[in-house]
């Protein structure tokens, strides 16, 4: 089988664009020189990637993806060590993902790729890898900072006819990210959901596609307005813990049976499997103080572990933040105030929240070495 990513070809952009300071960078709105293109159609399979200079597509406006939301993406980043070396947080979870995105939008997917066009989630990552590592002088070296990585895939077809797509493009586009807290953590105030919902059974939540996000800006902003920092997405007649935002949700609490146990909801299909939720499960799975469990977990369960003083910590997880402290849970009207840190009050986070946040921290950074944390050069 040809080796794509040997085929890559790049195009270097004739004048580099000035670094934006630290100081500036506000999350997804600056991007690096160059960007990695693929295409693909039905008859040929994927053509040889591209990295070429960072510029506008061009589609007409009737393409697949513009009517019918024929688009699946990523998020992961490449981080700096204090070593220099370029370094990416399990790459091969998020390649994967991309491949189940697609599959469920019936854009083309690794099994295509490997039957028609030699390709696969490996050729991707290698094609991944180069362009960060020719996108090396964008990834930021201060701690926290990052360079954020955004592979997508659309579907291009020229039709307005809804069916499988027969063309569709595949590009990375990259932006320089500052840290998520700048000054410490900052627990969050959430404000539960109950008009609309994230995901369904049977639906698409499981799935990193565009059509899930942009239903839910409108419920953030409704949060927002009202002074809180993001939305709870309940499910059920149960009022069932789903997801917080655009993360993935934890409980800590005292059981009913007076073990301590990290709860988070199971990947039924309404949930995002993210790659942070996986490695925090992994990390405290491996810690063994405490039982672990993807399990269902409602609102009532919460609400009677914080009356009888049962509730520990509550915190969401994802790329952009690791992981955020929840401080406040507005419920059915009610102000639920979730613990912190009960030996600090001045803390904004729980003491199992930022032991998991500084381990995965150092381990992306390559202070902790550990095989998730894969080196670029
Ligand atoms: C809906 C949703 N849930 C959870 C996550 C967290 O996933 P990850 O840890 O892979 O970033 C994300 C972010 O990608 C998300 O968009």
């Amino acid at each position: 089988m040809v080796k794509q990513h040997r085929r890559l070809q790049v195009k270097l952009s004739e004048s580099l664009k000035p670094l934006i300071p630290s100081k500036d960078l506000i999350f997804g709105r600056h991007f690096t020189d160059h960007m990695l293109t693929i295409e693909w159609n039905s008859k040929d399979g994927w053509s040889d990637p591209i990295i070429q200079p960072f510029g506008k597509i061009s589609l007409e406006p009737s393409a697949m993806v513009f009517h019918y939301s024929f688009e699946c993406f990523e998020g992961l980043k490449a981080y700096k060590d204090k070593n220099g070396k370029l370094r990416l947080f399990r790459p091969d979870m998020n390649m994967k993902r991309l491949n189940r995105s697609a599959a469920r939008l019936t854009l083309p997917v690794s099994i295509i790729w490997d039957v028609i066009g030699g390709f696969s989630e490996d050729e991707l990552l290698e094609c991944l890898k180069k362009l960060i590592r020719l996108e090396e002088r964008w990834v930021p070296a201060e701690r926290g900072f990052s360079l954020y990585i955004r592979p997508t895939l659309i579907g291009t077809q020229a039709s307005l006819g809804i069916g499988p797509n027969s063309r569709a493009l595949l590009f990375i586009i990259c932006s320089p990210a500052g840290p998520y807290y700048k000054t410490g953590f900052s627990a969050v105030k959430l404000l539960s959901t109950f008009e609309n919902v994230r995901a369904w059974p049977g639906g698409t939540g499981d799935a990193k596609i565009g059509g899930n996000y942009s239903p839910c800006v409108r419920p953030q902003i409704e949060a927002a307005e009202k002074g809180y920092q993001q939305n709870l997405w309940l499910f059920g007649p149960d009022d069932e813990i789903t997801e917080v935002g655009t993360m993935n949700c934890f409980v800590l609490l005292d059981n009913e049976y007076g073990e301590t146990e990290l709860v988070t909801p199971p990947l039924d299909g309404t949930i995002l499997a993210g790659v942070t939720r996986d490695s925090i499960l992994q990390l405290a799975r491996t810690w063994n103080e405490f039982k672990v469990s993807e399990r269902k977990i409602t609102m009532s369960e919460v609400v009677n572990a914080l009356k009888q003083g049962r509730l520990r910590e509550m915190f969401g997880s994802g790329t952009a933040c690791i992981v955020t402290p929840i401080k406040i849970i507005n419920y059915r009207g009610e102000d639920l105030a979730v613990p912190l840190d009960p030996n600090d009050p001045s803390s904004n986070a729980g003491p199992v929240t930022r032991r998991i946040s500084d381990t995965l921290m150092g381990i992306q950074y390559g202070e902790i070495p550990h095989e998730w944390s894969v080196v670029l050069n």
